[in-house]
């Protein structure tokens, strides 16, 4: 089967640097590199990487960059007849800064992602037939993700939410529509209303998603590994344990792992020992795209994975 995303394309504009600017403070960066992203178009090389025909569905812009975009994607075979050149605006870019221990933080300017709409749905209905699930961010608009949620629900397809980045809160409707949610800490606390800082806080947000209706809730801890719960169980997944150099694209890679997952007939108990492993090797390299792991890297960590959850 395969996998369709429905997101947004960025190109990264990195600084590294010993630590991240407070408000009113200039540093100095000791790197500076250009790197393909954006959670959409990340979350589909991350499961293209691991062996799974996936479609991405999107946009990028008229400039230069957006034809870099464009060629970097089938090459890392991520089937891109879905995505359209925007011409009367600019790409997207983020803006990122990583600090010392690998820290980040972001400002996503959406240029052509922004411009996603309705129309852009479409382009999903010939492929959904055949897919084994839906991966939605929010880096687009909330209407063509909603819209896109009811398409894949209607035709039986796992609806994925990564509700990254976060608004104060998500329509009630969109809920039910969502098989797996997976967000971040921050991101779980921004839309439950509470911090999450512990099991019974991460427990107590995921009753929150189910009691809206989601199926299933996979709350990303981090270097603390993640939680899961549905109705009936949940599971701390422990982390697997690394050297974090450059957290960009962590939750990306653990998404698309995880999905690429699902595709290949595994359960959703083992798709989160691959999102988790993935996550964490992404860690491991510097950048987006270029730091999600291959399968034959995934496969060699996974087999010293022998703790049990
Ligand atoms: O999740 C990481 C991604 O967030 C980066 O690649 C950047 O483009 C932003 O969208």
């Amino acid at each position: 089967m395969s996998l369709i995303v429905f997101g947004s394309i960025n190109m990264d504009l990195v600084a590294q640097t010993s630590h991240l600017p407070k408000p009113g403070e200039t540093v100095s960066g000791n790197q500076f590199f250009t790197v393909p992203g954006g959670k959409g178009a990340n979350q589909a090389v991350a499961a293209a990487k691991l062996g799974v025909n996936t479609y991405l569905i999107g946009r990028v812009g008229g400039d230069s960059l957006g034809q870099e975009l464009l060629s970097n994607l089938p090459a890392l075979n991520v089937n891109i007849d879905g995505v359209i050149v925007d011409k009367n605006i600019n790409s997207g870019v983020a803006i990122i800064s990583v600090d010392q221990v690998g820290e980040n933080s972001i400002i996503v300017v959406p240029g052509a992602n922004g411009n996603i709409d309705n129309s852009d749905v479409q382009r999903l209905e010939t492929i959904l037939p055949n897919a084994r699930a839906l991966l939605l961010q929010l880096e687009i608009p909330l209407s063509p993700v909603k819209t896109a949620a009811e398409m894949a629900k209607n035709a039986g397809i796992t609806v994925i939410l990564d509700p990254a980045p976060a608004p104060d809160s998500l329509p009630d409707p969109l809920y039910p529509l969502i098989d797996i949610i997976t967000p971040n800490e921050t991101e779980a606390a921004k839309l439950v209303g509470f911090e999450i800082k512990n099991r019974e806080t991460a427990e107590k947000a995921a009753q929150v998603f189910l009691n809206w209706g989601v199926k299933n809730v996979v709350i990303k801890l981090g270097a603390k590994g993640a939680f899961y719960a549905t109705k009936n169980q949940s599971w701390l997944i422990p982390p697997y344990p690394v050297n974090a150099i450059d957290t960009v694209a962590a939750g990306d890679g653990f998404n698309g792992a995880m999905a690429a997952a699902l595709d290949r007939g595994l359960s959703l108990h083992d798709g989160l020992k691959w999102g988790a492993v993935a996550g964490a090797l992404t860690t491991t390299k510097r950048g987006a795209q270029t730091a999600l792991p291959n399968l034959e890297t995934l496969e060699f960590y996974l087999s010293q994975y022998s703790y049990s959850y």
